[in-house]
């Protein structure tokens, strides 16, 4: 067998299916595939090995997989020495299904062994195919390493799994108890990376405003001397403070890092975005002034069965408190159409919040059953495919007419932005995001390196993007030999 740290001709191709969490796992995965000598490419016909990160919170996502991987038998029967490897959620709830359906399958792993995907791929090879699934961990992906397609930002997961029910998630059944990292890693992390010259940071959980509950009770429940610091931060240890750190600590904590410009955050639960959260993004600089809370439906007795503990005039409460202390704040959400026993009415009211609120960027998902979650029990309730897909366009239009007037807000400001690279289609115009997180495309007579940050000025407003044109480049990216390789 070679050495693969040595043979660098190989090749992998990586597929990422699903939600941020995903994305975040891929650039470990791709991280770890390169320090084992694999180049990245795009063609299944050059890879030696084949990753496919899955995710499991929608339907579409398994089919997406399950018709790659009947794809792939293909160039397996072809080439026997190709590795093909399965990860993500939807790989550790339907591990046996895979293989069952998929039997040219090398490897398939959970979400909480990403950091043994290269082990696995290795062990493969000479044992033949393999399953490693791990129920429960406390490794978290940031503590490996990684590869990221931008090179001015970065991710941080500051907790794993979640402690909810919604009725409809399959995310607490496989991604576990909700699990918050030590205050302090985070914030020597976020450091690390800002010496490495990130500017922009977004802080990942499933539920990030519940951050420090269970650091809480290990506080309370030990005598860990030292490691309380570490655990819960200076503000929370000693002295008169017996509670916990609050993600807005966190906020002002990271936000402080010198060279660290932009902070972002996904996603809070209207049910536990805090006054402190929203102050801290008041005051806070650094943080941008967008906010992303899942709706999920404008119906209260919708929101009832789904288990989200909020009703719509407790939504709107939060939204109407945010926008009354962040200055021009940006507001996204995700609605799901078609929960199992959604009536016309209720549709109707997600419509009307829909259109009151006015969201800047909405995420629309048509239901979809997973087994194993409450709401997929509820067979006799599922709402027909032809009434969702009326419903759902409705709702398109809705978002849409929001956006475009969100966007059109913005013509004639001055944007601060982050170049990302050259457009695809005409490499004189350079894409960039503002601190809303909108796409701007702005032309540029000289080059300018993906990271600086600039003003445009807004001109014109799309549906889905800005133009604009550059008034100065405020700040160029610090050089920067590498990313920090943090090793676990
Ligand atoms: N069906 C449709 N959408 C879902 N989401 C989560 N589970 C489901 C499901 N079973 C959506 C929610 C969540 C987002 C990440 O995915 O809107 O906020
Ligand atoms: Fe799923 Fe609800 Fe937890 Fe979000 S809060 S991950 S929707 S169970």
């Amino acid at each position: 067998m070679p050495n693969s740290l040595w043979d660098v001709s190989r090749k992998y191709v990586l597929r990422t299916y699903g939600c941020q969490m995903n994305e975040h796992d891929s650039e470990r995965i791709a991280g770890l595939l390169e320090m084992d000598g694999l180049e990245q490419t795009e063609s299944f016909e050059e890879a030696d090995v084949i990753v496919l990160n899955t995710c499991c919170i929608r339907e579409n996502a398994d089919n997406k997989l399950y018709g790659q991987l009947g794809n792939l038998k293909k160039l397996k029967e072809q080439r026997p020495d190709l590795q093909i490897a399965v990860g993500g959620c939807l790989a550790q709830k339907d591990r046996d299904i895979i293989q069952d359906k998929a039997p040219h399958v090398d490897v398939v792993f959970g979400t909480h062994n990403v950091g043994r995907a290269t082990d696995l791929l290795a062990e493969a090879r000479v044992r033949g195919p393999l399953i490693e699934i791990i129920e429960e961990s406390e490794s978290f992906p940031s503590a490996l390493p990684v590869k990221r397609d931008v090179s001015h930002a970065a991710w941080v997961t500051i907790q794993i799994g979640c402690d909810n029910s919604c009725a409809f998630c399959i995310v607490p059944a496989v991604r576990g108890r909700e699990i918050s990292r030590p205050y302090k890693q985070l914030v020597d992390e976020v450091e690390a990376l800002a010496a490495a010259g990130i500017t922009e940071v977004t802080l990942l959980g499933q539920n990030v405003n519940s951050y420090g509950r269970d650091l809480t009770l290990k506080l309370r429940g030990a005598e860990l001397g030292q490691d309380a610091e570490y655990l819960a931060g200076e503000t929370w240890v000693g002295g008169s403070h017996t509670a916990r750190p609050l993600f807005s600590d966190l906020l002002r904590s990271v936000a402080e890092i010198p060279g660290i410009r932009r902070v972002r955050y996904t996603s809070p639960h209207p049910k536990d975005l805090r006054p402190e959260t929203i102050t801290a993004m008041s005051e806070i600089t650094e943080v941008c002034e967008h906010l992303h809370l899942p709706l999920q439906s404008g119906s209260d007795e919708v929101l009832a069965a789904m288990h989200r503990g909020y009703t719509v005039d407790r939504y709107l409460k939060k939204v109407h408190a945010a926008r009354n202390q962040i200055d021009d704040l940006a507001l996204s959400t995700d609605i799901i159409v078609g929960f199992p026993g959604e009536r016309d009415v209720d549709f109707e009211q997600t419509l009307e919040v829909a259109a009151e609120v006015r969201f800047d960027n909405a995420y629309t998902f048509v239901y979809s059953p997973r087994p194993g979650t409450e709401a997929a029990e509820l067979v006799d309730k599922f709402v027909s495919p032809a009434v969702t897909s009326t419903r759902m366009e409705r709702l398109r239009k809705v978002i849409e007419r929001s956006r475009r007037l969100g966007n059109h807000s913005r013509i004639g400001r001055h944007e601060e932005v982050v170049v990302e690279g050259h457009s695809k289609r005409d490499p004189d115009m350079l894409t960039g995001r503002t601190r809303h997180n909108r796409l701007i495309h702005f032309p540029v007579k000289r080059p300018i390196r993906p990271g600086s940050y600039a003003l445009v000025q807004v001109t014109a407003a799309r549906t889905f993007n800005l133009a604009g044109e550059l008034l100065e480049v405020t700040a160029a990216p610090k050089h920067r030999t590498r990313i920090p390789v943090v090793a676990s």
